[in-house]
């Protein structure tokens, strides 16, 4: 037998084996004959692809759908009344309408404003909520570092910013704390508290039963939904944040460059843009330097948007809703139980961990996000450099680093606040002068994370790249520079 037939033996068997134990999963079947007609091009090019939380990948027939759609219409600016424009419009609205019915956000209660991405959305808050001297933000450290940077705006104007901390190793918030935090409320003044709905690091599921109980102390809410809505199901008829941020790309692939602010009709007035452009006005003038913001939605989208991209927002989430983001979280969940299972059993020769998994062990209250390092048997971190260059030659997609979110980073790799303070980032400084200055043992954390398209196989070759690491007592010299976190 040839080495490729034994191993397709061998991979055949694992996947038997999984299927009689797990029998639940093939009820998610809809999904196999997805990825064997759908994204064919994952398998033709031999691709295991683990970073559905960096970007989603998207459907074949998205692709044709939306071509045909640009083939056999004519499409101008909306920002006008002519036929084409109109054609624009009426698109653009026929997607607001959709997105809002995908999320089930009443549209007497919900406004759905187009972004470039979900950073473009919580900017958007970030710069127009109303925070002067008195005021208060609160965030969890658990964010993703374009919610982090909202503090900025809050301190420049003079409101306060606490964050709540997770607890290792779980890294979750310790919930007999929490109301600690949520008491701390000024009546007559502004309180925005933000957090990930799941964490774009560890893959923790953060109670959406928050959103009511900060309600309930006068809080604001913004829910980072980035990681969280392309394998849970976001239900704003159960819950109601005042602002939720998220990216299309991440749910379902195509097309990048869209993102959505959902905002209840309230929260919205409150906000106070900083300056107006067009499309956000009904009138301006110059001699007067007056102008008129437009009214809902309108008032928040800069310039043209991206008219020919937003179509294909409707066909995606046509795909969620035919394919069902439950199947999907049910897929995602059978997986990434097994690969947590499987990664932590994962044992050197001497019965040393050959990895160590950041934040929840266990299936509970999480999501199919998955950071780890792999270990030395004598319990050193194995370089993630090194762990790119192995991944690679799997042809393995995966992240490495922090991920954009240093607060999880700092918990789970245990560095306090003195390290930090002592420890500033210089002008001038490398990456890696720095991870060397602050003692770190690695540049990060190596993250796997599961989406739509994900099937057994690709754990099971993921799985196969992880055993290399077993027995691995040093990595070479001749690693490339960090360029980033
Ligand atoms: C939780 C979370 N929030 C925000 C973002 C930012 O998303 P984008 O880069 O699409 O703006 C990400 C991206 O990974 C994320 O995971």
């Amino acid at each position: 037998m040839s080495p490729a037939d034994a191993e397709l033996q061998s991979l055949r068997a694992a996947e038997a084996a999984f299927r009689s134990e797990h029998p639940g999963y093939s009820e998610t079947a809809a999904l196999d004959e997805l990825r064997r007609t759908d994204f064919a091009r994952l398998d033709s090019g031999r691709h295991v692809y683990l970073d559905y939380t960096g970007g989603g990948l998207y459907a074949d027939s998205q692709l044709s759908k939306h071509m045909a759609l640009l083939r056999e219409n004519v499409f101008g600016n909306p920002h006008s009344v002519n036929p084409t424009s109109a054609l624009s419009t009426e698109l653009l609205e026929r997607t607001r309408a959709r997105v809002l019915e995908f999320f089930r956000a009443s549209p007497e209660e919900y406004e759905a404003i187009f972004t470039p991405n979900a950073t473009g959305a919580l900017r958007l808050v970030g710069e127009a909520y109303p925070f002067h001297a008195g005021d208060h933000f609160l965030l969890t450290f658990d964010n993703h570092n374009s919610v982090n940077g909202i503090r900025e705006f809050a301190r420049a104007r003079g409101a306060e910013t606490t964050y709540v901390p997770s607890v290792a190793p779980e890294l979750r918030v310790d919930e007999s704390l929490l109301p600690r935090y949520l008491t701390e409320t000024l009546g007559d003044h502004h309180n925005l508290f933000a957090y990930p709905a799941q964490s774009n690091f560890s893959g923790v599921l953060h109670p959406l039963e928050w959103i009511e109980q900060a309600h309930a102390h006068g809080w604001d809410v913004l829910l980072d939904a980035a990681a969280y809505v392309p394998t849970n199901r976001l239900d704003l008829s159960r819950w109601h944040p005042d602002y939720v941020a998220a990216s299309f790309y991440k749910m379902f692939g195509w097309p990048t460059g869209v993102g959505c602010l959902l905002a209840r009709r309230d929260a919205l007035a409150k906000l106070e843009r900083p300056w107006f452009s067009g499309g956000t006005i009904v009138a301006a003038f110059v001699q007067r330097q007056y102008y008129q913001s437009a009214p809902g939605a309108a008032h928040f989208e800069d310039g043209t948007v991206n008219y020919l991209s937003l179509p294909a927002v409707e066909i995606g989430l046509d795909l969620l809703d035919r394919v069902g983001l439950e199947t999907i979280h049910a897929r995602v969940a059978v997986l990434g139980d097994w690969l947590l299972e499987n990664l932590g059993e994962l044992r050197h020769s001497d019965g040393s961990p050959a990895a160590i998994i950041y934040g929840p062990q266990s299936w509970q209250q999480r999501g199919a996000t998955i950071a780890f390092n792999l270990r030395h048997p004598d319990g050193r971190i194995v370089d993630e450099r090194y762990v790119d260059r192995i991944a690679h030659r799997h042809n393995v997609s995966l992240r490495t680093g922090c991920f954009c979110n240093p607060g999880t980073g700092e918990l789970a790799f245990t560095i306090s606040r003195e390290t930090l303070v002592g420890g500033e980032f210089g002008d001038g400084m490398a990456l890696d002068d720095y991870v060397r200055a602050i003692g770190l043992p690695s540049g990060g954390a190596v993250r796997a994370s599961l989406g739509l398209a994900t099937n057994f196989n690709d754990l099971n070759r993921f799985m196969r790249f992880a055993a290399e690491f077993v027995d691995l007592t040093d990595t070479p010299g001749d690693l490339p520079p960090r360029v980033a976190c």
